[in-house]
Parts: C-alpha cells; sequence; structure tokens
C-alpha cells in the first residue's frame, strides 16, 4: 500500500464543531504516506429509506459518501452524543454505507470511534452505540485506535485542538492505529 487513505466522518453538522476540530487535528498528526480526508456532505444524505435504494434511484450524495467509504483504507469516526446516542447524521451515513446487505463499502473495512461532548462522560453512550452499529454493519473495529474527549466546551474553548499537545499525541496514536490496521487488513 503506498498512499493510506482514512476517512474521517463527523457526527455533528454544526460549523464551530469541537469534533470537526478534532478531525482537522487528527489530519494534521497524519505522518508522510498517510492521508486524511473530512468527509464533506453528510447534511445532504436523505434519511435511509429502501425505496430509493436501488438502481437509478440511489441519491448522488448516497452514492458519494458509499464511494468514499470505498476508496478508505480506514474511517475515523468523531462522534458528539446527542440525547444519550448517536447523531442523526452520522447513523444515517452508517445505514447507507452498509448496504446492499453484506456487500455495503463499509464491510470489513477499519474503523475506530473518537467521541467528545461537553460532558465529563465524553459521549460514552455514544461511542458505544457508534461501535456496535458499526460492528453490526461489518466494519472491523479498531479498538486499540478508540479515544474519548470530555468537557470539550471547557479544554477548547480557547484553542483548537491542534494546539493541544496532549490531544495531539492521543490523535497521531488512533491514526497509527488505524493505519497498521488496514495495512495488516491488505497483507491479510
Ligand atoms: C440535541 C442535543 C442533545 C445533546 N445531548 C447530549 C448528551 O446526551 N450527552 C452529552 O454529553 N452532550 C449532549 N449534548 C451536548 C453536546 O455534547 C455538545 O453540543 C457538543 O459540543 C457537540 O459536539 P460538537 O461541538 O462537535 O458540535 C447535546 C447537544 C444537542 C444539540
Amino acid at each position: 500500500m503506498s498512499q493510506t487513505r482514512l476517512l474521517a466522518l463527523v457526527g455533528s453538522l454544526r460549523a464551530g464543531s469541537f469534533n470537526r476540530q478534532l478531525a482537522e487535528a487528527a489530519a494534521q498528526t497524519a505522518p508522510e504516506g498517510v492521508e486524511v480526508d473530512i468527509f464533506a456532505g453528510l447534511a445532504d444524505i436523505p434519511f435511509y429509506n429502501e425505496d430509493i435504494d436501488v438502481p437509478g434511484s440511489v441519491p448522488a450524495t448516497a452514492t458519494a459518501l458509499r464511494e468514499a467509504v470505498a476508496a478508505a483504507d480506514g474511517l475515523l469516526f468523531f462522534v458528539p452524543e446527542y440525547n444519550g446516542t448517536i447523531p442523526a447524521a452520522l447513523k444515517n451515513a452508517i445505514d447507507w454505507a452498509s448496504r446492499p446487505y453484506g456487500q455495503g463499502s463499509i464491510k470489513d473495512r477499519p474503523a475506530a470511534v473518537v467521541s467528545a461532548s461537553i460532558s465529563a462522560n465524553a459521549a460514552k453512550w455514544s461511542h458505544g452505540d457508534t461501535v456496535k452499529a458499526l460492528g453490526v454493519a461489518g466494519a472491523a473495529v479498531v479498538e486499540s485506535a478508540h479515544l474519548h474527549f470530555g468537557t470539550i466546551n471547557q479544554r477548547f474553548a480557547e484553542a483548537h485542538p491542534r494546539e493541544d499537545a496532549e490531544a495531539l499525541t492521543q490523535l497521531a496514536a488512533a491514526v497509527r492505529e488505524l493505519v497498521e490496521s488496514a495495512k495488516a487488513r491488505v497483507t491479510a
């Protein structure tokens, strides 16, 4: 594998999202030979509906997601917590990438979850639910790359995560673990 491509999917759609900032910081830590792209367009994907998931009717935005997932060697999810679970936009993306059943682009793809919320719990319920959904969808969950960030509204209020040395170290380690899993998958 010459270039390793990771795709970051951010569960928050708001412009000032701390989860997005963490994804940006993770991208910055990518070593030479590794590229981290943040998927743009999650907000434009219609809710999953089997009636439109048929040839000729799949929305272009959903196809773009499926293709981006298929082109990635690994997936890095950045999830806040909404009412104790996964934000709908992110769950919707997992649903689209999981189909056709057994052949979705997410199948067997190494995937890890970074959760971040304003609570000291660090979105642990959302993290757990994302891991569960990814597992059911057929992704290869990489536990060693998981991270949790709590009280993000305080921690990153004044400074972007890219200026937080500890966060950068953790994100770099997560990227490294995911890349190793992706490489192992290719050589297996
Ligand atoms: C609808 C909604 C529900 C939320 N529910 C929770 C929750 O259950 N647990 C939690 O820790 N934070 C919750 N929050 C607060 C989020 O942690 C906070 O908005 C966080 O900054 C979102 O991440 P972002 O900065 O990437 O947008 C909720 C926020 C919204 C908008």
